[in-house]
C-alpha cells in the first residue's frame, strides 16, 4: 500500500470525523542522552537521535515546563514541544569498524535535516473516516516501547509493530518485518515504531515506562479491539517513521555469510531490540484541538484547529549542541559506550 494513493482516495471520498495527523520533525540533536530511561546520566549507555522542543536535556524531570522551557521546536506544528527519540543505526564494516548511518527526511520532507515523522491516529491509518475520538496525552505524560535486551523473535513478540521496511523505492511501505533486512535496500531502510494505545487513565509514567500503557484486550488497535479494564482509556496511536540512509553502504563489502551488517547503537545486530521514547510536550490543548478537527495528515483542513505550522527551513533551524563531546561519526573500533555487535 502506498500512502500517497490512499491519501488521494481519502481526500476524494471521505469526510473524516476527526484527525489523523502526519508531520515531520527535523533533527534536534544526536547525543548520548536518555532522560526517560536514565535521567541525569551523562553520557547515557548509547547514542540516540532526538527531535522536538529545544528544552531537551539530560534530566527532563516531570515537573519541567516543557512548552514553557522551549524557545523553538524542530517539529512542523509550532505548538509541539514534545521530544521523540530512537537509537541510532551503525554499519559494521568487514574490518570490524563501525560507521554511523544517517537518518534523513521522509517522503514529502526530503529537505528536512534528518529527524523522524510522527503520526497520531485515532483509527487505523487506512480508515478514511477516522470516526473515533480519543483523549490526548496530558502534561507530564511519557512512554517507552520495545526491549533493548531482546535478541530473539520470541522476546520481540511481546511488542507489536516495531518494524523494518527495505526501501526498494523511497515510498515503499510494505512488507514490514521485525528483524533487520539482510539484503541491500536500494533507497534505505525505514523503521516504523508504534506505541500501545490503551492508558490506565491515572499514571503519567511507570517504573518501566511501559506498564501504564497496554495493547487492546482482544484484537488490535487496527481491528478496533477494546482496551482492557486495567487500561480503559483509548489514546491515539503514536507512530514514528525513521528513514535510514543505508545507500552509501551498499557498495561496500558485506558479510560473506549473508548476515546483516547493520547494528543498533547499543550493539543489537538482530533488529529485535528496536525501541522508541516519547515525552509529551504539546502546548495547552493544542493536540486535543487537532485530534478533534476533521483533517487528514496535515491538509488545509487541519488549520481549523487554530494550530500553526512552520516551514522545513524553520524546523531545520531548531537544533541544540550535543552535551556529550565524543566522536560518533568516524570509523569507530567500538560503538560509543563500548558496545560490539551482538548477533544473538
Ligand atoms: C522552566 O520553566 C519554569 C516555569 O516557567 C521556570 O521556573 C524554570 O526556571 C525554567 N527552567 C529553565 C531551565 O529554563
Ligand atoms: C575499515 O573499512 C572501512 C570501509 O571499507 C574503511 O573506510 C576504513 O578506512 C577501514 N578502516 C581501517 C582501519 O582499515
Ligand atoms: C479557532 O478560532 C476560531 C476564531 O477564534 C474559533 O471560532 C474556533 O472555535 C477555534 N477552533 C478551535 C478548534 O479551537
Amino acid at each position: 500500500m502506498q500512502w500517497t494513493t490512499r491519501l488521494g482516495l481519502a481526500l476524494a471520498l471521505a469526510a473524516p470525523g476527526s484527525a489523523v495527523i502526519r508531520f515531520h520533525c527535523s533533527q534536534l540533536v544526536t547525543d548520548r542522552l536518555d532522560p526517560l530511561i536514565s535521567p541525569g546520566l551523562v553520557p547515557s549507555s548509547h547514542v540516540h537521535q532526538i527531535v522536538g522542543g529545544n528544552s531537551f536535556e539530560p534530566t527532563m524531570h516531570p515537573s519541567k515546563d516543557m512548552p514553557g522551557n522551549s524557545t523553538c521546536t524542530s517539529c512542523q506544528f509550532t505548538e509541539d514541544f514534545s521530544n521523540y527519540w530512537t537509537a541510532v543505526l551503525y554499519f559494521k564494516a568487514q574490518n570490524g569498524t563501525y560507521k554511523r548511518v544517517k537518518n534523513i527526511g521522509n517522503n514529502q520532507y526530503r529537505d528536512a535535516e534528518g529527524g523522524l515523522t510522527v503520526y497520531y491516529m485515532q483509527d487505523p491509518i487506512y480508515d478514511e473516516a477516522q470516526k473515533s475520538h480519543v483523549t490526548a496525552f496530558q502534561k507530564g505524560f511519557r512512554m517507552f516501547v520495545g526491549d533493548v535486551y531482546a535478541r530473539t523473535l520470541e522476546q520481540a513478540a511481546r511488542f507489536r509493530q516495531l518494524t523494518y521496511t527495505c526501501l526498494d523505492e523511497f515510498i515503499t511501505r510494505t512488507p514490514e518485518q521485525i528483524a533487520f533486512p539482510t539484503r541491500r535496500c536500494k533507497e534505505g531502510i525505514m523503521t516504523a515504531l508504534r506505541f500501545p494505545t490503551c492508558w490506565d487513565g491515572k499514571n503519567l509514567d511507570s517504573p518501566d515506562h511501559m506498564s501504564h500503557m497496554s495493547y487492546p484486550a482482544t484484537g488490535t488497535f487496527e481491528s478496533g479491539g477494546p482496551c482492557p479494564s486495567t487500561h480503559p482509556v483509548r489514546t491515539s496511536q503514536v507512530l514514528f517513521e525513521v528513514v535510514w540512509d543505508t545507500k552509501p553502504f551498499n557498495d561496500l563489502e558485506w558479510p560473506a555469510d549473508g548476515s546483516n551488517p547493520f547494528v543498533w547503537s547499543f550493539g543489537d545486530a538482530t533488529g529485535f531490540a528496536n525501541h522508541a521514547d516519547y515525552v509529551f510536550g504539546w502546548q495547552g490543548d493544542a493536540l486535543q484541538r487537532i485530534l478533534d478537527t476533521p483533517c487528514y495528515f496535515n491538509d488545509a483542513k487541519c488549520s481549523a484547529s487554530n494550530t500553526t505550522y512552520q516551514t522545513v527551513k524553520e524546523m531545520n533551524a531548531c537544533t541544540i549542541k550535543p552535551v556529550v563531546e565524543e566522536d560518533i561519526d568516524g570509523w569507530l573500533t567500538e560503538l560509543p559506550g563500548g558496545y560490539q555487535a551482538q548477533y544473538a
